[in-house]
């Protein structure tokens, strides 16, 4: 593994605060002097993460998952902690390059696609551009479109693989990042490039349109990389996500068109699949991303099949979900061109409500003049509403059918309650947490006193002979080395100094996550240090105990019986 010194994440997690990190993935409220959230590393429905500002440290009391901003950046992005070093590093302008000493080179990859993303920017405005330019102009997308989504061109005879050769890549590494073909050659020669950023805002990948020529595939989107992964990016997130804050509701699209065509008419909280089905990652991308989503996929048949896949998806996630289906098979983007600003913000206020939807998409292929028909559809409609927790919804629902279909309503309730009793799903398991008893309650505080204050660490190192538990006793010996060495700790930063520890730091989240008060009095310590060096007398006395139980010599027993009294502090 790639090494980087101490001092040098320790200078990266100082310039980076927690908080901005973590609520670019995760919709963060302030709460006292914490912020909380839900928690991304569990199936959260209710705020159950908090992220402490002061200690930059985050902490879930749900599923325990804790740590701080490498380690959450590693774990949401299933990366690497070096990785997640790395990344935070460029962010702050801090290299973590000249303290590799280990083979792994520095990646290019960021510097590569910022260059490729001016490249294809520029070459949009030079005269090969012109013909471009009008495509775009033709589908209304002005100059101020074109820059804030970083539109370009990419051009038969200017090569991109030939510039950045020159800017010192290897072709071997242009291939490998998607740009360049196993010939050598450019992968996008004469089409509109739409840059596609990953959820931090950097060119990953570009999408790229046919405009002048005929191609059998319209778009061609840069093939998946180490940093490209079409089941994790959602097209316009970065931008869709500072929107959010002051409107919690993000509309999925299917087409960067369609997401493009919504900002010129000033709906900014858009996002787009760009084609591929959603994924569990992005459910879990969504999921932090805003309370409600808008399904406004494509009026024809495909966008129909991918609203009923994502509402499967996204159902259980607590998400509230409304769908908008456009009529005459047209995207938002033919929508808004067609029908106009006033209209599509119309479809998005009067979007249904996901119950609204379901019963509507249940009717279709119904004869309802046919009774089997009807009572197919009534029972499908109360197998949905078993799901509904608005018990008025469910009401209302219940009553409208019973009128439409002139069936008793009771007949219909007790059909809904029977299928709500088999349905009862089982409450969910919560992880037992482990109990300590009296002694293993001191170890832990005293481990998490220690990183709170070296008064504690001081006293340890004085007072405590030995931990009886083998993991606390590396841990305490670590944060005493710690301190010793840089004469200062925090929490935040032990994190990092134990994050190739996975032992020693599967326990320290343990103890993270106990909630341990904040606040503590120098007596608890006492108290804490105080019945860590008993359990080496109990431990003693039981083993003398054993002995005494087993000796048949009386004076042999006397013996003993004294000893043991020595160790209780009794005197003769
Ligand atoms: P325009 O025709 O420019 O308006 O695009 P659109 O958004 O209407 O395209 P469409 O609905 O056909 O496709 C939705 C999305 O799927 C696009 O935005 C692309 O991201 C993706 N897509 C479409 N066609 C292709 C293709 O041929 N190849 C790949 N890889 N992706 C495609
Ligand atoms: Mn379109």
């Amino acid at each position: 593994m790639a090494y980087i010194s101490n001092d040098v994440i320790n200078e990266i997690r100082n310039k980076t605060d927690i908080v901005d990190v973590v609520s670019k993935y995760v919709n963060l409220t302030k709460k006292g002097k914490n912020y909380i959230g839900v928690c991304p590393f569990h199936d959260d429905h209710s705020p159950s993460m908090s992220v402490s500002p002061e200690k930059q440290i985050f902490t879930c009391f749900s599923c325990g998952a804790t740590g701080n901003v490498f380690t959450f950046v590693a774990d949401f992005e299933k990366i690497s902690f070096v990785e997640a070093v790395r990344l935070l590093g460029e962010k702050v302008g801090v290299s973590t390059q000249g303290n590799s000493f280990a083979v792994e080179k520095k990646d290019d990859y960021f510097e590569i696609y910022e260059l490729a993303n001016k490249f294809y920017q520029n070459s949009l405005f030079t005269s090969l551009g012109k013909n471009a330019i009008e495509y775009l102009e033709g589908r209304n997308i002005d100059k101020e479109t074109i820059k804030k989504f970083g539109i370009g061109l990419s051009i038969q005879k200017v090569s991109l693989t030939d510039y950045l050769v020159n800017k010192k890549y290897s072709v071997d590494k242009l291939n490998e990042v998607g740009l360049t073909n196993d010939n050598g050659n450019d992968i996008f020669i004469n089409r509109i490039m739409f840059p596609i950023y990953d959820l931090s805002g950097n060119p990953v990948a570009f999408s790229g349109r046919i405009y002048n020529t005929k191609d059998t595939s319209k778009y061609v989107n840069t093939k998946e990389t180490d940093k490209f992964k079409k089941g994790k990016i959602l097209y316009n997130y970065h931008i869709a996500k500072e929107h959010l804050k002051k409107n919690d509701t993000i509309i999925i699209m299917e087409g960067q068109m369609d997401v493009i065509r919504a900002s010129t008419i000033g709906i900014n909280n858009c996002i787009a699949t760009m084609g591929t089905a959603l994924t569990k990652d992005h459910r879990n991308i969504l999921k932090n991303m805003a309370n409600n989503i808008i399904l406004c996929f494509d009026g024809d048949a495909a966008g129909e099949k991918a609203t009923i896949s994502a509402i499967e998806l996204l159902e259980d996630t607590g998400i509230n979900i409304k769908v908008v289906r456009l009529p005459n098979g047209m995207d938002p983007d033919e929508y808004i061109i067609k029908e106009g600003k006033e209209s599509f913000l119309y479809q998005i206020e009067s979007a249904s409500n996901l119950i609204d939807y379901k019963m509507e998409l249940l009717k279709k292929n119904k004869d309802f003049g046919n009774i089997k028909d009807i009572s197919s559809y009534i029972n499908s409609v109360i197998s949905e509403l078993v799901n509904e927790k608005d018990d008025i919804v469910i009401e209302l629902n219940l009553k409208k059918i019973a009128t439409s279909f002139n069936v008793n309503y009771d007949t219909l309730l007790d059909k809904y309650n029977d299928l709500k009793k088999k349905n009862k799903t089982v409450t969910k398991e919560v992880k037992p947490r482990k109990v300590y008893d009296k002694y293993g309650q001191a170890e832990n505080n005293l481990i998490y006193y220690m990183l709170k204050d070296s008064k504690v660490i001081n006293m340890v190192e004085k007072r405590v002979g030995y931990f009886p538990t083998k993991n606390i006793r590396q841990l305490s010996n670590e944060i005493i080395y710690y301190f010793h060495k840089y004469g200062i700790i925090s929490v935040a930063d032990f994190i990092s100094y134990i994050s190739d520890k996975e032992e020693l730091l599967r326990t320290l989240k343990d103890i993270l996550a106990m909630n341990i008060k904040e606040e503590f009095q120098i007596e608890e310590i006492e108290d804490y240090i105080f019945v860590i060096n008993e359990y080496h007398k109990e431990v003693k006395i039981n083993d003398l105990n054993k002995k005494l139980r087993e000796e048949k010599d009386p004076l042999k027993q006397a013996k003993l019986s004294e000893e043991i009294m020595k160790i209780r502090g009794v005197k003769k």
